[in-house]
């Protein structure tokens, strides 16, 4: 999974969401704001994801698309939102399942066009088995919405699209190109490659740009909601960190965490929880969270609670006994100033590669005086810390951004620098194999020392007007406040 190469770690199949991301005049705003981009010509078609087979006849839990949810707020499978801007009636169209109570016995009540309306604020709201006829009627010129006039008789449906189509002026939106990490080809392209055949006139564009530019800065709405997840997961986070202390294995820990998800009223995890310890910190993605807890080790917990479908992304490293070693603080500590650097610098018009490489260099002033690297180089400290700083946050865990804008007001990004101390490793890197053996021999007396420890802290940053928020605060981050804490101390 791509997510592994830049991130440290992977965004699998989240769980389903509970209800109520914003309120209807929310998802009402959003889609205006849509509809004044794509302007008069275009129609908005988007496509909730098929559910999923686990195994049998077991399913994953579903999980709606990001896109269709940041829209409607919709979470249930079937769902398809069309927009047409330049039409007087039918601008807005949901098309849902229909409620089928045999069904319902098994599988749990469907919303019925009630309900689907007024979580969405869309108020035509029409059965999924007829998205195929709306399609005709829009593309064709059929009539819609009116079954009670006689066919030879009706007009046109959509009289405005219909227009633009046979003046080759319509334009069809749809996600073509499911970018971004873990991304898969969502279910629009076999639905676009038959628009394209049936109806050859219609031009496409890919609505993804669009949608990522309106959902990198986050509203108040969903400011509060990634508040609510953040919140979750420093408690969980805090009571991880006691848990640690008579813990034998890493799932216990886990346990313990996502205990606190669900007894918070969170529906699950955003990605699946990493709860690493010794020296499977220094493992990136490592999530089978099933060894056991070395004595006096440090335990990485980097976790996620899903809130509405928005999720939060806080890491914290700790000692299972309660008290950093010299050697533990030594490396938490570098990490921690870096991190510290980077925050101060995340304000408007800052770009998050170039505070990639003020971590880069401030992890290298402590390598370097801890003898890990022989010169503060980059090369030399990307042995240490291979991933990215950070990334946005919101309905993905490594949500969607353009890396071509800078921070502005209203985007949430992470800052998780880390350091991975992997010995062998380090002496297979090309940077340490071609510097001199004096340098060489220094290197390897610090591996001696620090071998196995790996650290990451992760918060989960607002960007504003003025100083950066962090929105994860209160979870202990200094070595004191993480003994302290582990000590009891609850203030
Ligand atoms: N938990 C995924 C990441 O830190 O990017
Ligand atoms: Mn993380
Ligand atoms: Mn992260």
């Amino acid at each position: 999974m791509r997510a592994f190469l830049t991130y440290p770690c992977a965004l699998l199949l989240a769980l389903p969401l509970a209800a109520g991301a914003a309120d209807a005049g929310e998802f009402a705003a959003r889609r205006a704001e849509v509809m004044r981009r794509i302007g008069p010509d275009g129609m908005l078609i988007l496509l909730s994801p098929p559910a999923q087979v686990r195994n049998g006849d077991v399913e994953w839990p579903y999980r709606q698309d990001d896109n269709l949810l940041y829209l409607t707020g919709l979470g249930n499978a079937d769902t398809t939102l069309v927009l047409v801007p330049g039409e007087a009636a039918h601008r807005e169209v949901v098309f849902t399942r229909d409620s089928d109570p045999a069904e319902e016995l098994w599988n749990g009540r469907v919303p019925g066009a009630d309900e689907v309306s007024a979580r969405s604020g869309v108020a035509e709201v029409a059965s999924a088995a007829r998205f195929e006829a709306f399609i005709r009627a829009a593309m064709e010129g059929k009539a819609w919405g009116d079954s009670t006039v006689y066919r030879s008789f009706a007009t046109a449906g959509l009289p405005a699209w219909q227009r633009k189509v046979r003046e080759g002026k319509a334009v069809v939106w749809m996600l073509q190109e499911e970018r971004g990490f873990g991304g898969q080809a969502g279910p629009a392209q076999a639905f676009i490659e038959r628009l394209r055949r049936s109806y050859p006139e219609l031009q496409f564009r890919d609505a993804f740009p669009l949608l990522t530019e309106m959902r990198m800065r986050k509203t108040p709405a969903e400011i509060a909601i990634v508040q609510r997840a953040v919140d979750t997961t420093v408690a969980a986070q805090k009571a991880a960190m006691r848990r640690a202390l008579t813990a034998t294995h890493e799932y216990q820990v886990e346990a313990t965490i996502e205990y606190v998800f669900r007894d918070s009223g969170a529906c699950c995890w955003g990605f699946p929880s990493i709860v690493a310890s010794g020296r499977n910190a220094t493992t990136l993605h490592y999530e089978s969270n099933d060894d056991p807890i070395a004595p006096g080790s440090l335990v990485l917990s980097d976790i996620g609670a899903e809130v509405e479908g928005y999720t939060a992304d806080v890491t914290r490293t700790y000692p299972q006994s309660g008290r950093f070693s010299p050697e533990q603080r030594a490396i938490y500590e570098a990490v921690l100033r870096a991190q510290a650097a980077t925050i101060a610098l995340m304000m408007p018009g800052a770009y998050m590669r170039d505070l990639h490489e003020v971590a880069i260099r401030s992890l290298g002033e402590d390598l370097l005086r801890l003898g890990l690297v022989s010169r503060n180089e980059r090369d030399q400290v990307r042995m240490y810390f291979p991933h990215g700083l950070g990334h946005d946050l919101g309905l993905r865990v490594h949500d969607v951004d353009d890396p071509s804008h800078p921070l502005a007001p209203g985007r949430i990004v992470t800052s998780e620098p880390g350091i991975y101390v992997r010995a062998a490793d380090v002496r297979a890197n090309p940077a340490y194999r071609a510097l001199p053996a004096a340098e060489r021999a220094g290197i390897d007396a610090a591996l001696s020392r620090y071998d196995g420890i790996g650290v990451r802290i992760e918060d989960d940053i607002l960007i504003t007007t003025g100083a950066p928020r962090n929105l994860s605060a209160a979870a202990p981050r200094t070595v004191a406040e993480i003994e302290a804490w582990m000590a009891g101390d609850d203030h």
